[in-house]
């Protein structure tokens, strides 16, 4: 059985919604200290409302699309604050539908920002060895399927999420020595508040028939990320896992 320790400090992206929020809780209740980090407050409120140990949930207003150069230093800031880390589950994203017709830098950057160059700097704070409790420290980042395999109408996105799961890999080679491991999940369809908006539902719908035992739960990916994150995981790193009930 998955279990943590108070002192074993994870920092949660996304926590206010989906994916994220199913991890944070799942953390939490596993025994975990878990830091919150998202826009909303009055979700990540909720959320922390939601935890069966509250008390050891902390919350965090913070736009991760801002000031990306510095996100390194605002970990260190989190390190300061809290004590140093035993992982992280990088949850938050954005998605987009755009033809390749009407994309453009803006739209690039954008997605890139949220979905690939914020991912990674957040990574480099935490695999700084002055942030993390060193031997066991675990990481894992939220792909998708759209990183693997290519989406029609997703050229940003698609992009986005492959490049981040290369780069985890490259990262994994470099902080394996350090007893740091990092790996990714690329989940294909999981009900959250991010699939139900109407572009995106649209697409669901024509998708569901590919899974026999239904459309992914956000407790799916939050049960994958807490088993990457514990030391029942400690021989895996540099690793994909496609979270899509064998659909492909
Ligand atoms: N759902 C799926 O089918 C699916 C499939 C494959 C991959 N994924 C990936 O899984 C991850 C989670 O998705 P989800 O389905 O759980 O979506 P969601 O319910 O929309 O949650 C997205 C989370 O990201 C946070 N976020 C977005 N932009 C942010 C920013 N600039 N700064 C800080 N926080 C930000 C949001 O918080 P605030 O709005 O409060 O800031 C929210 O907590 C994403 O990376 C997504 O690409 C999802």
């Amino acid at each position: 059985m998955i279990s943590f320790q108070k002192e074993q400090i994870f920092i949660v992206t996304g926590a206010s919604s989906g994916i994220g929020k199913a991890t944070a809780l799942l953390l939490n209740e596993l025994g975990a200290t878990v830091i919150a980090i998202a826009r909303n407050t009055e979700r990540l409120t909720q959320m922390k409302a939601g935890c069966k140990y509250p008390e050891n949930t902390y919350i965090e207003v913070k736009d991760l699309a801002e000031n990306i150069d510095a996100l390194p230093d605002y970990v260190k800031s989190l390190k300061e604050k809290y004590g140093k880390f035993s992982g992280m589950a990088y949850c938050a994203g954005i998605t987009d539908v755009t033809p390749v017709s009407f994309i453009d830098f803006e739209k690039l950057q954008h997605i890139f920002l949220t979905d690939y160059f914020a991912p990674i700097l957040f990574t480099k704070g935490i695999a700084d060895k002055r942030n993390n409790s060193g031997t066991g420290t675990s990481i894992v980042l939220i792909s998708s399927m759209s990183g693997v395999y290519a989406t029609k109408g997703m050229t940003a996105y698609c992009g986005a999420k492959a490049a981040l799961i290369n780069s985890a890999k490259c990262i994994a080679k470099e902080i394996a020595n350090k007893g740091i491991r990092i790996n990714t999940i690329s989940p294909s369809d999981i009900e959250t508040p991010m699939t139900m908006n109407d572009n995106i539902k649209t697409l669901l719908e024509q998708r569901i028939h590919l899974y026999p035992m239904g459309i992914g739960k956000a407790e799916d990916a939050a049960n994958l990320t807490a088993f990457l994150l514990s030391e029942k995981s400690s021989w895996i790193t540099a690793q994909n896992y496609i979270l899509d009930c064998g659909s492909i």
